[in-house]
């Protein structure tokens, strides 16, 4: 019998948690986005469309993308279908958030301005408990303008480190960013504001998500904690602009948009300053002269929206590696062993009427239950009892899908992971957890290493 193994089964034992709680596991895992699964691994991982993705479909996705890859530019302009930039905006193209259909990097490694891949959602709060968008600034800072034009400002984060230690006398330091606004060209923020920093995620499988039936995920909502585990998770319920009614969130760090053509149209508008037959306002306050005067309308058709929207359902997801390794095997069991799935739900299998093929039955293994949690202050936008997304509350962040996890230091260059990627590391994701997840992440530091090393070869695997 092998050390680690004697380690293993003195954690079964005081865990209290007996193996037949924990999945068979399944061959099918190692295909996370099912029959469309793609096997390429290299840097281009995750910009695959989902293999079977054929005909007009195919060309879909390639006009999709070659939209998602344009850069915008001020109108009026030669080029009449890549303009209409701005005024405010944060960036000229979706993939210099996205880039390579990745993850942001948000953060520097030192204290400095922010990277261009991390935005601000700006909520102002009410005497009555309730928030508005910021009079001066709208609902999401926007440091560059376009000609003539003054961006908002700038954000610089510096770090305080937060020092912990393992039950086995292991030491971390963890990085908590502080924000300040600066060169501010309308006026003082003020001290009412939440500000809540967003980094631009991975964009794989997003269409699977869509298919998810919403019955599969509110059948996980536990609001009052009746089951007593110390999780409840909630739906974030918001306006759809498309159905004019409430519908269940389930994109965004905050599940705040409920479909990616809303979702896609919000960050054309929001990002950008690309105005659409769904969103057909520039985000210019009263005081922003300078910005009314240069405001443009329709900006992109719906028929363009539909070809970006398409694209983004059709992405790929790439296959696991090693996902029945003995290191990997035994991680997945301690991830289920300390509550880890209680949010992270590893699989669901997809409606019959998703709007394509290759989206259809499939058993996909995204790692969440795309549901609202508490998540503790240190990682709260404030601490106070506000909503600043539609229902979910400043304390409140979506469990982001796993899959792919392992891959953005392959695709991107880095290994930064949360909603502003504050964490360095897998490892620093997890120490991060608190709030509903405290139980787990207070698991996870009694953990023998060899138990911490396998649970993060397992995540590396996703
Ligand atoms: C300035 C950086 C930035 C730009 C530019 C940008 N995005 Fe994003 N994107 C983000 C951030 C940040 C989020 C998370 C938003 C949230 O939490 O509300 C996001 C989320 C998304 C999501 C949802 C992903 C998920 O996992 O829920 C989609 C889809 C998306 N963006 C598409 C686009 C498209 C299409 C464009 C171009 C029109 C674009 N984005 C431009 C930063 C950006
Ligand atoms: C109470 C629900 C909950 C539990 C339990 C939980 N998580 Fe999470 N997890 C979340 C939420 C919510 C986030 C996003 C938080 C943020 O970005 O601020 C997250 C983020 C992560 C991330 C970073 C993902 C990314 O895309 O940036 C990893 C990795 C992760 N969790 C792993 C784990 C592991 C391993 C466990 C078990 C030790 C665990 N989680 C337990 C809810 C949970």
């Amino acid at each position: 019998m092998t050390k680690s193994f004697i380690l293993g089964s003195l954690l079964l034992t005081t865990l209290n948690v007996s193996a037949g709680d924990i999945p068979a596991l399944s061959h099918l895992e190692e295909f996370p986005g099912g029959s469309g699964t793609t096997s390429d691994l290299s840097v281009q991982a995750f910009s695959h469309p989902l293999s079977g993705t054929r005909g007009k479909d195919r060309r879909e996705f390639v006009v999709g993308n070659s939209f998602f890859q344009s850069v915008w530019v001020m109108s009026p302009a030669s080029t009449l279908l890549r303009d209409g930039l701005g005024p405010q905006y944060n960036a000229v193209s979706c993939s210099a958030c996205h880039f390579k259909d990745g993850r942001g990097r948000g953060l520097p490694d030192s204290d400095g301005l922010v990277d261009i891949s991390l935005l601000f959602r700006l909520r102002v709060k009410n005497a009555d408990g309730s928030v508005s968008e910021h009079p001066h600034y709208g609902g999401q800072f926007q440091p560059q303008g376009i000609d003539g034009v003054q961006g908002e400002g700038q954000v610089y984060v510096n770090f305080e480190d937060i020092k912990g230690q393992y039950a086995d006398g292991s030491s971390y330091t963890l990085k908590k960013p502080n924000y300040t606004f600066m060169q501010l060209h309308y006026g003082k923020l003020g001290d009412d504001v939440i500000a809540s920093p967003r980094v631009g995620p991975q964009m794989i499988g997003l269409g699977l998500i869509e298919s998810i039936r919403a019955e599969d995920i509110l059948m996980k909502v536990d609001e009052d904690d009746r089951d007593g585990d110390g999780i409840s998770g909630r739906a974030n319920w918001v306006h759809s602009v498309v159905e004019n009614k409430k519908v269940l969130g389930r994109f965004g760090w905050k599940a705040g948009k409920p479909s990616l053509l809303e979702q896609n149209a919000a960050a054309f508008n929001g990002d950008i300053g690309i105005t659409s037959p769904l969103f057909p306002n520039e985000e210019c306050t009263i005081v922003q002269r300078d910005c009314q005067n240069n405001m443009t309308s329709d900006d992109i058709s719906m028929e363009l929206l539909e070809k970006v929207t398409s694209y983004t359902q059709l992405l790929s997801v790439p296959k696991r590696r090693h996902f029945n390794s003995s290191a990997v095997v035994a991680g997945r069991k301690v991830f289920h062993q300390i509550s880890c799935q209680s949010c992270h739900t590893p699989s669901y299998k997809t409606s019959s009427d998703a709007p394509f093929d290759v989206l259809r039955d499939q058993m996909i293994y995204p790692y969440s239950d795309f549901l609202l949690h508490d998540m503790g202050d240190l990682l709260a936008d404030d601490k106070g009892q506000y909503k600043n997304e539609e229902e979910a509350m400043a304390r409140e962040w979506r469990t982001p899908p796993l899959w792919g996890i392992g891959m953005i230091e392959t695709v991107n260059g880095h290994t930064r992971l949360l909603h502003d990627g504050r964490a360095r590391s897998i490892e620093e994701a997890i120490l991060w957890h608190d709030g509903e997840a405290k139980g787990s992440k207070d698991k996870f530091l009694k953990l023998s290493k060899v138990d911490r090393e396998n649970l993060i070869e397992f995540l590396k695997s996703l």
